[in-house]
């Protein structure tokens, strides 16, 4: 029987530095076993456990697209043992990956529909693997228009600036890329996310909300989608609790009889307002 806790053996083909402040980075990780990347089969928003041995492992979401081949990308934030490691790691380091896991945003429910796809800070990395995955040649038709709301608390702390650019030069996506204070040279939109979702205020008509950030822009956007007329079974956000297995195992991510590894970590709106509010 296979043991679901034994990684797959990857290799940190490259990294790029995300932001100014240097704590967030992009691994593209190739698999050593061209027969494990084959059978790496994800959707948008699912997540793996990233092994850096002697360190540990921990849950980060998939930031690249299916739809890019031959490898895999995760975005992380330097904020403890397993992320530090990962960050002092070099090009070449060879870490572990297992998974997929979990159920990723419901790409057939956004088939035919408008897609709002609303995201704070470094929260966005599955968020930019779900765009990239809409924007490409062989998907865009399958959805209609395409509106993306992302913040930062300044220009320094944008991920993915370099896409961000090819973005907003295409002419099938409302890109909105806001900071939450002006600053010398920023040209852009400023305001908090909540603020600019109203402003841009995208028709909730045969559209599906898909929303990702930090506790407080949840807090202040879930009333913002609810104004614009949004359905609570057609909004979906992703959970970031702490977990450890990431197999519905040992318990750690429960919130009443739900497992967030297992039966999310996205869920509908209407779900959430059902389940104990324990996230
Ligand atoms: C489904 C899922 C997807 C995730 N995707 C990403 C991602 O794409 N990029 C990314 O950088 N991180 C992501 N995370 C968070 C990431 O798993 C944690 O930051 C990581 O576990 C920290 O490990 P560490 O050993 O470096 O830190 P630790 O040494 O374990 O902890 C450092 C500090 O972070 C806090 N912490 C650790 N994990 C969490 C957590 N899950 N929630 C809140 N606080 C926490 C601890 O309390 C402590 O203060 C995701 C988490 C989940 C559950
Ligand atoms: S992380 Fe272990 S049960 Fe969900």
């Amino acid at each position: 029987m296979n043991n679901p806790y034994i990684p797959n053996l990857v290799v940190i083909r490259k990294i790029t530095t995300e932001n100014e402040a240097n704590d967030i980075k992009t691994f593209e990780l190739v698999f050593k076993d061209p027969e494990a990347m084959k059978n790496f089969k994800y959707r948008c928003g699912q997540f793996a456990e990233i092994s850096v041995f002697g360190a540990g492992e921990c849950p980060i979401g998939i930031a690249s697209s299916p739809m890019d081949e031959g490898c895999i990308q995760f975005t992380v934030k330097k904020v403890g043992v397993v992320t530090t490691t990962l960050h002092n790691s070099e090009e070449g380091t060879v870490v572990g990956v297992r998974g997929p896991y979990g159920n990723g945003f419901p790409l057939e429910k956004m088939e035919g529909r408008n897609v709002v796809i609303v995201g704070g800070g470094f929260a966005f990395t599955t968020l930019r693997s779900l765009t990239k995955f809409i924007l490409h040649e062989a998907n865009r038709d399958k959805f209609k228009d395409l509106t993306v709301i992302y913040g930062a608390r300044d220009p320094g702390e944008l991920i993915y600036k370099y896409e961000l650019e090819a973005w907003g030069k295409r002419d099938d996506i409302n890109l909105n890329v806001t900071i939450d204070r002006a600053v010398p040279d920023w040209t852009g939109l400023v305001g908090f996310v909540p603020a600019v979702l109203k402003e841009v205020a995208p028709s909730s008509d045969n559209a599906i909300a898909i929303v990702c950030g930090p506790p407080i822009m949840i807090k202040f956007t879930m009333p913002v989608i609810n104004e614009l007329g949004f359905p609570p079974e057609n909004v979906f956000l992703s959970l970031e609790m702490r977990m450890k297995c990431g197999i519905g195992k040992c318990g750690r991510c429960n919130i009443g009889n739900k497992f967030v590894c297992k039966d999310g970590p996205v869920f509908a709106y209407k779900e959430l307002e059902m389940m104990p509010k324990e996230y």
